[in-house]
């Protein structure tokens, strides 16, 4: 190597210096300098004859050079400010045979345009990057808390206290309830209002990751593990939770084999990736839920009765929405503002008759089912009001029987069932809120009237009136 650039000629070797670094200072070991280049002196405003010779510090405005010599530790794109700009430097100790005899520095950019040309291409790099790294850590922030989670009927606030008290236990959590009940939503909740809440809240869907890939995606792997695995691995659901929640969704769709690894994890509260040799501690919080009958299935031999048992520490049911009738109001209001951000169509209303009508119902898909009944009416409606005739055809057919019992046809409505004369659209509004008052009453008339504000009497007469039993 020495012997190559001793074959070259001592001007060829400055000129290459000159190259390779535009700017380049070099100081001995009591940070004097011993050579700066041209380019360097002519924007310090100096000359080459001036400036070697004298500590660099009386030379370069503040210049690390003296310090890099004394602690022998590289500093690399640091910045500089000299004369006003700001300058990317790297510091190098110079050792030559094991002896640190000195520093070179180097200055990346030499000027605004340098500097302005590469931050141009940088730069969309750096925003794309930050792009995803914030929407990333959004994705594994709880996205919902307790206030958001709608429902006065007292089997769901009794499932909303329990899991709001054992929010702040490091239990684990097990979340039953059929599709659509608002599980999810429930362990967003319990992970925000816990001091976990600023770690992050990682989902894994049991149901819908492959079987052979749901080890990696829970435990990650090692570079090399498999034919197809990304450079440097990949780490699993698990650690990237770690100090977080990590949410088990549909665990009863997980597949036997995987339950026994599981298991594992959860008592040695340690994984190993997939090719990997060390264990690797981890500390997370486990919320499952599922719709199906964990209890069968562990008899039927389809779910492990270990892992039941250590998921089961705290169970929260969450009711179906049909023995919470009386919230269908209110969440559908919920849901509505939530539509008419999604579609900026504000101030959308359901007719007084679509709420009682709603309640008809079955809805065997749950809210989710009633989201979806709303996002469709919103889709086709023209004014604010949501009306009867908005409504998908199998709710419709429930609803004219119910409708035909409760009023006769108003001529106007013809043409847009939604509009109703204003007597009858506070009858309606009268009608339901007495309906709600008294199935949160569970049918106490005293207690009823009390949270309308009304009168025992009144009550009784207005019940009479609207037919209500
Ligand atoms: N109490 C509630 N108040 C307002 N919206 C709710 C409530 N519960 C659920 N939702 C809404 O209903 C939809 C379904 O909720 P979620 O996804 O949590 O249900 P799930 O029980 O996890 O269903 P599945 O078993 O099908 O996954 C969500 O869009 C959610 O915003
Ligand atoms: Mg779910």
């Amino acid at each position: 190597m020495t012997a190559k650039l001793n074959a070259l000629p001592y001007e060829w070797l400055e000129e290459i210096i000159n190259l390779a670094a535009e700017w380049i200072v070099v100081v001995d070991v009591n940070g004097i300098i011993c050579y700066i280049n041209q380019a360097y002196c002519e924007f310090l405003g100096t000359t080459i004859e001036e400036a070697v010779g004298k500590p660099v510090g009386n030379v370069i405005e503040n210049s690390r050079m003296h310090v890099v010599v004394r602690t022998g530790q590289a500093e690399v794109a640091s910045i500089q400010s000299i004369k006003g700009s700001e300058m990317v430097a790297n510091r190098y100790p110079l050792y030559v045979q094991g002896e640190l005899v000195g520093a070179v520095g180097t200055v990346m950019f030499r000027n605004a345009q340098d500097w302005l040309e590469y931050s141009q291409k940088v730069q969309p790099l750096v925003e794309e990057l930050k792009y995803y790294k914030t929407r990333f850590e959004r994705e594994l922030r709880g996205k919902y808390r307790f206030s958001d989670l709608i429902g006065q009927s007292p089997r769901f606030l009794e499932a909303k206290h329990l899991a709001e008290r054992v929010s702040g236990s490091q239990s684990a959590v097990l979340l039953l309830g059929e599709s659509g009940t608002g599980k999810e939503l429930f362990a967003h909740a319990i992970h925000n209002n816990s001091v976990r809440s600023p770690f992050p809240f990682v989902r894994v869907n049991c149901a819908s990751i492959p079987e052979h890939l749901l080890e990696s995606e829970l435990f990650g792997y090692e570079e090399g593990a498999f034919t197809g695995a990304k450079r440097g691995g990949k780490k699993g659901k698990f650690e990237l939770a770690h100090r977080g929640t990590l949410f088990l969704d549909e665990v009863g769709d997980m597949p036997l084999p995987m339950q026994s690894k599981l298991l594992r994890a959860l008592q040695e509260k340690e994984i190993e990736r997939i090719g990997g040799h060390a264990p690797v501690l981890v500390d997370v919080r486990i919320i499952a839920a599922t719709h199906r009958n964990l209890e069968q299935m562990v008899e039927e031999g389809r779910f492990r009765q270990d892992l039941y048992y250590r998921l089961n520490v705290m169970k929260i049911e969450i009711p179906p929405l049909r023995e919470r009738k009386a919230d269908i109001g209110p969440i559908s209001r919920v849901l509505l503002e939530k539509l008419g951000r999604k579609f900026n169509r504000h101030g959308i209303m359901l007719a007084g008759d679509v709420v009682q009508q709603l309640q008809q119902h079955n809805w065997p898909g749950n809210i989710r089912e009633l989201e979806n009944v709303l996002e469709r009416a919103v889709n086709v409606l023209e004014g604010p009001v949501i009306g009867l005739h908005h409504l998908p055809l199998y709710l419709q057919d429930d609803m004219a029987v119910a409708h035909r019992e409760h009023r006769p046809p108003v001529s106007c409505t013809q043409k847009n069932p939604a509009l109703l004369p204003l007597k009858d659209a506070v009858a309606a509004a009268e009608r339901e809120a007495i309906m709600l008052a008294l199935q949160f009453a569970q049918g106490n008339k005293v207690q009823a009237a009390r949270l309308l504000g009304i009168g025992k009497t009144s009550l009784y007469d207005k019940c009479k009136l609207y037919g209500i039993d």
